[in-house]
């Protein structure tokens, strides 16, 4: 093995965000970047040598040539051993999976999650620690302030390019390769969790499902375990094949962008239960007959069926979900009498939590939920755990979702985004509104008293960490909540979002359309924030 050492100009643009550093494709193939993220990386993981990592990605344009360079990179720095999913394919849940079964360091997983791939689109690269999960923020500050120092890396100059496709084990000088089966492992843990007898049962009896996979790294695994393992007809996983550029679509699984799903869903001819995943097969989308399934109150109706899936037969120890999410899932957690966090956006934040075996479920309602199995949202797993309830209860989604809220009651919740905004305009409504938490306790407005107002901030229980502006929150007497915050994972401009959710116990109230249920929320939230004078915008541009 010749290594050869590069001197470079330090690139001061690597901050890793919420996950990983997210760049356009074209930034990425700058000479010597990738090379440069790589070498801050290594050299910020103390007791790398001689380790075992996990590298995959989501299949997205660029993928193997990355993972080539890394290859290269990693033996020239000494890794022992590296398992390389096969053709490079590797989703963010598998990973988890991959490095906690092997006891691997860490991993390395090539994606930008739900943004769009191809030559114009994103490519992102994250680092997993030993548990499985993203890396803490010390680790991630670490290696930004290695790259910003950084003259040198160092490679494997005589590497021929690796043929990712052939499963096996082979030497890169001192550094050993294993090719592994990307999906083998993850269709195992399933069967673990799940009862696939039951679902197997349900599926052969006529119930009638479709899967979207959107042209990204989920198509492989569902393929194996839904028409596989479980014996759906072929043709259930629909855009199964993950490809380069996913497309051309936006591998984001909700009403907008699954597209094919949502129509047929939403139609006469719409089947028992449609579902679908994103770019790296975190996210998941939950839809029955003409009825969708908001991720708040999935993560609620799962913890509060978690008995039924064989894996978690003791129920859960505790749940957690993120502070804009709904308070549907702490409704059950108090019937249950379980401990509920309260977090803030970003799947880390739940890291601790699992960890110390404080929560055995949480999510969140940006489409994620999942479980102490990984160490980082699942969208398949989502989906099965979804069918084993349908398959145990024997009921429609609808009938599930109706029978919980004549349980605990119903939370209207909705979503509305107001994309790339003018920064400046969204961080002066935001401080608009900061300025006046102070005041509002106690003042009616439309009729509504504001019980609290403040900006949410949390200390992690485990290690004490604190985090603070996560969002401003107005909670009024009766329960409902708006909450003011700014994306973290925008790439143009500002994004802010205003999360709103209501309460209503009245079974006889629960049939209403969820816009409508809110009307009022809405209005007082343009308000307060002053959203279309200060944004210029008449409209949110989605709404979820
Ligand atoms: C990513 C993170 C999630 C987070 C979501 C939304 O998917 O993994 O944990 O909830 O982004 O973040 P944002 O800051 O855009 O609301
Ligand atoms: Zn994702």
């Amino acid at each position: 093995m010749i290594v050869q050492t590069h001197q470079i100009t330090p690139f001061d643009d690597q901050k890793p965000g919420t996950s990983g550093l997210r760049k356009r494709v074209r930034h990425f193939q700058q000479p010597h970047y990738l090379q440069s993220f790589v070498q801050a990386m290594f050299d910020s993981l103390e007791g790398l040598a001689g380790q075992t990592l996990v590298i995959g990605g989501d299949g997205r344009y660029w993928n193997c040539e990355a993972i080539q360079t890394i290859l290269a990179m990693a033996a020239a720095n000494g890794v022992g051993r590296v398992l390389v999913g096969q053709g490079g394919i590797l989703s963010t849940p598998a990973a988890s999976a991959l490095i906690r079964h092997h006891q691997a360091f860490g991993g390395i997983i090539l994606s930008a999650s739900h943004n769009p791939g191809g030559p114009d689109g994103d490519f992102g690269i994250k680092y997993n620690a030993s548990n499985g999960g993203p890396a803490p923020e010390k680790l991630t500050n670490a290696i930004f302030a290695r790259a910003c120092e950084l003259t040198e890396y160092r490679i494997m100059s005589d590497m021929q390019p690796v043929d990712l496709n052939l499963l096996g084990q082979f030497q890169l000088g001192a550094m050993s390769v294993e090719i592994i089966d990307p999906v083998s492992h993850y269709v195992e843990l399933m069967a673990r969790l799940f009862d696939f007898d039951a679902i197997r049962d349900m599926l052969l009896g006529g119930f009638r499902m479709q899967f979207d996979a959107m042209h990204a790294v989920t198509g492989p695994y569902a393929k194996a375990i839904i028409e596989g393992v479980l014996g759906a007809p072929e043709g259930t996983v629909i855009n199964a094949v993950p490809l380069e550029d996913f497309g051309g679509g936006h591998p984001d699984p909700n009403l907008t962008y699954a597209k094919e799903l949502t129509a047929l869903q939403f139609s006469p001819d719409a089947l028992d239960f449609g579902a679908a995943s994103d770019g790296d097969g975190d996210r998941n989308m939950i839809l029955g007959n003409n009825f969708f399934v908001t991720p708040s109150d999935s993560l609620a109706v799962i913890l509060d069926n978690i008995h039924l899936a064989p894996g978690y037969a003791k129920g859960a120890v505790g749940a957690a979900r993120s502070m804009p999410t709904s308070a549907a899932m702490d409704r059950v957690a108090q019937f249950k009498g379980l401990p509920a966090y309260e977090t803030p956006t970003g799947w880390k934040f739940f890291g601790n939590l699992l960890d110390a075996d404080r929560i055995t479920l949480c999510g969140e309602e940006s489409f994620g939920t999942g479980s102490n199995h990984v160490r980082e949202k699942d969208g398949l797993w989502a989906v099965l755990f979804w069918l084993n309830i349908l398959a145990a209860r024997r009921q429609s989604v609808q009938e599930v979702l109706e029978d919980h809220w004549s349980r605990y009651g119903r939370t209207y919740y909705s979503r509305h985004d107001y994309e790339e905004v003018d920064s400046k305009s969204a961080n002066r409504l935001m401080e608009g509104l900061r300025m006046r938490l102070p005041v509002l306790a106690g003042q009616k407005i439309a009729g509504q008293v504001i019980d609290l107002a403040d900006e949410f901030g949390y200390t992690d229980p485990i290690d004490n960490s604190r985090t603070d502006k996560q969002g401003v929150r107005i909670l009024f007497k009766d329960g409902s909540r708006i909450v003011f915050r700014l994306s973290g994972t925008g790439s143009q401009g500002a994004t802010l979002r205003v999360y709103l959710e209501r309460y209503e116990p009245d079974p006889e109230r629960h049939g209403l359309d969820a816009q409508e249920a809110l009307a009022d929320l809405i209005r007082i939230a343009d308000q307060m924030a002053e959203i279309r004078q200060g944004l210029g915008r008449e409209t949110p541009t989605v709404i979820t």
